[in-house]
């Protein structure tokens, strides 16, 4: 195992701020918190008049726990019930929802369709009355819905069989998870159609009451994947403005048929060459000569460093489309998650971290700074902060109150302690055994085959009946 300090040993400012130093990152915090309407996080955010009523942020975290016709479960259900109660403002899509069925990440996502509609609907409104109770009033709540396409890790009807839906093929994601070279492509018509549903979800996100749609740009699905189509001929392929058609296709079809909705996008700001496990099983990456033009937001001639030339220009084309709301994360939890959600525990069929995992906060951190500096006009969020544990609402404090972000998104930590937001705004003590500690049960699970939650920490999933599998299942694995 890594020799990385935990974070849970640096009890003071000063231990924080020497380790920081001795990983040689730059991560601001500030020493002391502040609390209340007033302070860094507790201050409102106007959105085109709109005030959303605090700077933390519920990023989408699916359960792999809605029923085969992408239903929501009772476990969906109460997921939803538990982002209502953390106090939190803005919620961010609440978690991926497929617009069809051969874009299911899994048998068990959400999935749009008339039927789910209603469905929907009542996890927004279970949301919502639970965001009442806790925390009175939620006129300063906005709420979206997260809509995608899987793509190559779409497996819509086995948890364990990857009915891959790809745009190209690629030189080393095709090898590492089994994609055929002469296996098809999705073809320009038939991402015409896509687009339609697309559009044909947003209108039932906007009939279910949502305020806001994410057209999913992220994690090596399928929207993510268009940016880096590079290699693609037609229409959908090759120079930028090609690569973005699929984004202002539907956005066009969104303002024609759900003119209500505002739109947001989550997208991977940038990305590295795909890691693989090393001999001490540490993570490392995928070997590859010369120029590599698949990591969107990444150095083509060094693709382990970032280069943000063409996310400038996506966010150039979000300004020119009018979408205000981004929520910024990075890379694949599929090919490098450790740069995407750093942890010290890697799920079971990942790598032992790479890097100190607090490089990847400041690595995610640093990127939104950049693109906040930037584009100030546009709403934004940032991603990453788990692992940060007790020290998280110091530094998103830091970087909220000078204005290097909008709101602080919270992803693991939602499930380990999902109202820390309401204990940092009133000022209460972290209860510190409900941190989050990036065990990454909440992968290992539905990676085979178990329902997403924090098996460690969350009581209702210690006792969960998939607990004890889980269990034997790491001992198996071990
Ligand atoms: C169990 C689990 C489910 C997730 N589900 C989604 C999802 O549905 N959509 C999405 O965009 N990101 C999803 N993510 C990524 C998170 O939103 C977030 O980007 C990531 O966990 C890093 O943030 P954190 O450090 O606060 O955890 C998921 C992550 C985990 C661990
Ligand atoms: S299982 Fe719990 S402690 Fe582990 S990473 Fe997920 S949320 Fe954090």
């Amino acid at each position: 195992m890594s020799n990385y300090k935990r974070i849970a040993s640096l009890k003071t400012a000063d231990g924080f701020a020497n380790y920081v130093e001795t990983v040689g990152v730059n991560l601001q915090f500030d020493r002391e918190l502040q609390h209340g309407p007033d302070s860094p996080l507790g201050r409102p955010y106007q959105l085109d008049g709109f005030k959303i009523g605090n700077r933390f942020c519920i990023l989408p975290m699916e359960g792999w726990d809605g029923t085969e016709d992408g239903k929501p479960s009772e476990l969906t259900v109460r997921r939803w019930k538990n982002f209502g109660e953390s106090g939190a403002k803005l919620i961010w899509g609440g978690e991926a929802v497929a617009v069809r069925h051969d874009g299911r990440a899994n048998p068990n996502q959400l999935m749009s369709s008339d039927g789910a509609t209603a469905d929907l609907e009542n996890l927004r409104k279970v949301l919502i009355a639970a965001h009442e109770e806790r925390c009175g009033s939620s006129d300063d709540l906005l709420v979206g819905l997260q809509l995608t396409h899987s793509g190559r890790f779409a497996r819509p009807n086995d948890k364990k069989r990857l009915e891959p839906r790809i745009l190209y093929h690629h030189p080393i994601l095709d090898r590492k998870f089994n994609i055929q070279p002469g296996s098809p492509c999705l073809t320009d018509s038939e991402i015409d159609d896509l687009i339609g549903d697309f559009v044909k979800a947003a209108a039932r996100a906007e009939a279910a009451g949502f305020a806001f749609v994410d057209l999913k740009h992220c994690h090596g699905y399928l929207g993510h994947e268009f940016l880096s189509a590079t290699t693609r001929e037609g229409r959908y392929g090759g120079p930028f403005e090609n690569r973005t058609r699929f984004l202002r296709e539907i956005v066009a079809g969104v303002r024609r048929d759900a003119p209500r909705l505002m739109i947001g996008v989550r997208l991977s700001a940038f990305d590295f060459l795909p890691f693989k496990m090393g001999d001490d099983r540490r993570g490392v990456p995928e070997g590859h000569d010369g120029f590599y033009p698949h990591a969107f937001g990444g150095d083509a001639e060094d693709p382990l460093k970032v280069n943000l030339a063409e996310t400038f220009q996506f966010f150039d084309l979000l300004d020119e489309l009018k979408i205000k709301l981004v929520c910024v994360s990075a890379g694949s939890p599929y090919y490098n998650p450790h740069i995407q959600r750093p942890a010290l525990f890697p799920p079971s069929d990942g790598y032992a971290p790479p890097e100190d995992p607090l490089a990847g906060v400041a690595r995610q951190i640093e990127v939104t700074s950049e693109l906040k500096a930037r584009y100030p006009q546009l709403c934004v969020v940032g991603s990453g902060y788990t692992y940060l544990q007790d020290w998280l609402p110091n530094v998103g404090q830091f970087y909220v109150r000078a204005g290097k972000v909008d709101f602080v998104g919270l992803g693991r930590m939602v499930l380990a302690y999902h109202d820390l937001p309401l204990d940092v705004i009133k000022g209460a003590r972290l209860q510190t055994k409900r941190l989050c500690r990036t065990f990454s049960d909440c992968t290992t699970g539905p990676r085979n085959g178990l329902v997403s939650g924090c098996y460690p920490l969350d009581p209702f999933y210690k006792e969960h009946p998939q607990a004890e599998q889980l269990k034997v299942l790491k001992q198996q694995l071990k």
